[in-house]
């Protein structure tokens, strides 16, 4: 269950209810693709870095170790003992970047897996069941994520059949949710809106799947290459043809800015490889902008890597001692990193959601961006 607790703006406060807990909006997942946070982070460490929910991936899970062995093993929540919200991805934007030889057709898409070459085919229907299976809080409807260079007629042809999937995957939750042996007869299904960049497909379509009535709403297909700006008047455009009770989820973004921007135009729910991903390369956010401990200048440095954060890293270590770590090719060294990285976008939700809630949000905006842009670190 959706309740806006308060708006600013456009800017929505909110709180989701699901059997797996509640989750304060806006919110940003902590992306677990295999079920595991990369860079070594447990989900006890979760717990200590504020992540309400985690995000996993379908296809992933489908290839290995396969969705029926944590079937027989109690489920996702179980398998990877975090018994807070999951939301899992369907498969269809990782098999669009990852798989290859792939054919779409009506009744799903044909490709060979990443990691054995294995024949696959999904489509709506076994995503949902690979889902089920996982027994995910939500799941996401399986779509064609079309290149941020197609055609309009492609992406007119696309996305009339991501609704035709939709349709099914409606369908197909509803009936594994009735079955006696289904782990999470609650499982929730989230629609997702495409359209590239052409504003009238997007407002189309989302007209087409507000209809149907699901638990919540993504905008797919962005950040996929197109410029800032066609991102948030994408946003702008899309938001208000979509159910305003139900939760939006921008999927796949994004920096410290875009999610500042996303958040002023309505969204709830984000996900991003980014603060994981740079913090296993050494880059990390600050309030003064991102730093890269590798640069010599921090050879030195017996400074936290942000004065008076509360993460487990600046609590402890030192720039210079981490930097040491991941110079040394030690573990401990991308650890420390992601969880500072985590920890940086989990606090700025928490900030976003007291701004909001004091009717602040546009101050609080422009402050967090021109400390990050100050580049005084
Ligand atoms: N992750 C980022 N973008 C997308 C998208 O368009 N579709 C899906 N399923 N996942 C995504
Ligand atoms: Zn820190």
């Amino acid at each position: 269950m959706y309740k806006i607790l308060k708006k600013d703006g456009h800017a929505k406060r909110a709180e989701f209810t699901t059997v797996h807990g509640t989750v304060q909006t806006p919110v940003f997942m902590n992306v677990g693709t295999v079920a595991a946070i990369k860079g070594a982070v447990a989900t006890s460490d979760l717990e200590q870095i504020g992540t309400q929910i985690e995000l996993s991936n379908t296809y992933h899970l489908h290839v290995r170790p396969g969705d029926e062995v944590v079937k027989k093993l109690g489920g996702l929540h179980k398998f990877m003992s975090w018994d807070k919200p999951i939301l899992t991805d369907s498969g269809g934007f990782q098999v669009f970047s990852l798989a290859s030889l792939r054919k779409i057709k009506e009744e799903g898409v044909y490709f060979n897996s990443h990691i054995d070459g294995r024949k696959i085919f999904m489509g709506p229907e076994e995503s949902m069941q690979i889902q089920s299976n996982l027994a995910s809080t939500i799941a996401m409807a399986f779509d064609e994520c079309a290149p941020a260079l197609a055609d309009k007629d492609y992406v007119e042809k696309s996305v009339a059949r991501t609704t035709r999937w939709l349709g099914r995957c409606k369908a197909e939750m509803q009936r594994l949710n009735s079955l006696p042996d289904t782990i999470n007869k609650n499982q929730l299904l989230f629609g997702i809106n495409q359209g590239a960049i052409y504003e009238d497909i997007r407002i189309e379509h989302a007209k087409q799947i507000s209809e149907l009535d699901l638990d919540g709403y993504a905008i797919g297909g962005l950040a996929v290459g197109e410029t800032h700006e066609d991102m948030y008047r994408i946003i702008e455009a899309v938001t208000p043809y979509l159910p305003e009770n139900k939760p939006t989820y921008l999927m796949g973004v994004g920096t410290p800015a875009n999610i500042l921007e996303a958040v002023d135009r309505g969204v709830d729910f984000f996900d991003c490889v980014y603060p994981s991903r740079n913090g296993r390369h050494g880059h990390l956010y600050t309030n003064q902008g991102k730093i890269n401990l590798f640069n010599a200048k921090y050879e030195l440095d017996d400074r936290p890597i942000e004065e008076g954060c509360q993460c487990p890293a600046c609590r402890r270590y030192s720039r210079a001692y981490i930097r040491h770590l991941l110079k040394a090719k030690e573990m401990l060294g991308m650890r420390l990193c992601v969880l500072h990285n985590l920890y940086f976008y989990n606090t700025m939700m928490t900030e976003i959601r007291d701004a909001i809630d004091a009717g602040q949000y546009q101050a609080y905006k422009k402050r967090k961006l021109d400390g990050m842009m100050s580049g005084n670190v």
